[in-house]
């Protein structure tokens, strides 16, 4: 596949409100707009993030042009993500990208956003994996073991029948009463502690599924127990529960990716979504590359997380490959992998 099209993405699947344009693989800017309205809160308010993404769009948008240096006529397509996600927050930025790409008379690209998040891989400064690959999604909403034959030819081979990792880091986070997000704020504390401070046992679900729940519900009942006998506990303590809870969490992550490296003979592997930021978890894949033999991707920081440059990484893709959106493509919160 050749890569040199010049493509504007716009990402706005959940609290984040991303503009991005890159020329072939290269990122010529990629604006990312938080939204801090939801720490109040503890976790995503969608109606708030979808009036947030209504005030951030357009002022995003100029800084990222502004940023590339590259004006609408040079642009090849407007790709944008249709799903998953949140209904009213998708919903604003896909009816944006597509009055826009109307507006200039060039093509919508609708991405998913899953798809989006391995094909990040694909961006400079590293090399695209080799095919065929093997992928860990973990984010906020998904995880999924995923087989790549192709950038348009994915098989997942596990997910979660549960809650996704991101999630599972958040839930522990809240009950140890840190703010939300909570997964930079376990990876953070863990630096500092025993992640064999205390042992949890891992569920046991067959094949390359995984299951987070019932360590919610262990962690729970340990912290209840814990600050029954000493309410200090959790302060005392943080740092050593932050580096067991990661530990357990990572441990479910890499007994399932490596089961899944045995079962596909593939030894290219690679992590996406905002969960593969997580320090203890690009240390664990780097022990295996040295230790087992394994190829391995790590996204850099900036694309971990939810960012337009993977969005328009994937429409350039889509659009090499001559695929077009209709105008009649809707967000689609629950968008079929
Ligand atoms: O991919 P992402 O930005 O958004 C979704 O598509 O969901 O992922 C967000 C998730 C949140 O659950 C957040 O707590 C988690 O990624 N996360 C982390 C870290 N940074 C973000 N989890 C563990 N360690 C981190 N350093
Ligand atoms: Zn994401």
């Amino acid at each position: 596949m050749r890569y040199n099209s010049c493509i504007l993405a716009i990402e706005s699947s959940c609290d984040d409100t991303s503009v991005a344009v890159i020329r072939g693989r290269r990122v010529l800017s990629n604006v990312v707009a938080n939204q801090s309205v939801h720490v109040n809160y503890g976790g995503v308010v969608p109606e708030l993030a979808s009036r947030a993404h209504t005030q951030n769009i357009v002022p995003t948008m100029e800084a990222a042009l502004e940023a590339a240096g590259v004006i609408a006529e040079e642009l090849d397509g407007v790709a944008y993500t249709q799903g998953p996600g949140l209904m009213g927050s998708l919903h604003v930025g896909v009816s944006f990208a597509k009055s826009w790409a109307y507006a200039i008379g060039k093509p919508a690209l609708p991405v998913h956003h899953m798809h989006a998040h391995i094909l990040a891989h694909f961006l400079e400064p590293g090399d695209p994996p080799k095919l065929p690959f093997l992928c860990l999604t973990v984010s906020g909403g998904h995880t999924q073991l995923v087989k790549v034959k192709g950038p348009l030819n994915m098989e997942v081979i596990g997910t979660t029948r549960d809650d996704a990792a991101g999630e599972a880091f958040d839930k522990m986070a809240k009950l140890m009463g840190l703010p939300y997000p909570g997964g930079p704020e376990i990876d953070r504390l863990a630096d500092n502690g025993n992640p064999n401070a205390f042992a949890f046992t891992r569920p046991s679900v067959e094949g390359l599924d995984m299951s987070f729940s019932g360590l919610k519900t262990q962690i729970l009942h340990f912290l209840q127990r814990e600050l029954h006998a000493n309410p200090s506990f959790v302060a005392e303590r943080k740092h050593d529960i932050a580096a067991s809870v990661q530990h357990a969490i990572l441990g479910i992550l890499l007994s399932k990716l490596e089961a899944a490296v045995s079962a596909t003979g593939i030894l290219e592997v690679a992590i996406a979504g905002g969960v593969s930021a997580n320090r203890g978890l690009r240390k664990e894949l780097e022990r295996r590359r040295d230790e087992r033999g394994w190829t391995v991707h790590i996204p850099p920081m900036e694309y971990c997380t939810d960012n337009a440059a993977m969005i328009a990484m994937t429409g350039a893709i889509h659009f090499e490959s001559g695929l077009r959106g209709e105008i009649a493509d809707a967000p689609n919160p629950r968008l079929p992998f």
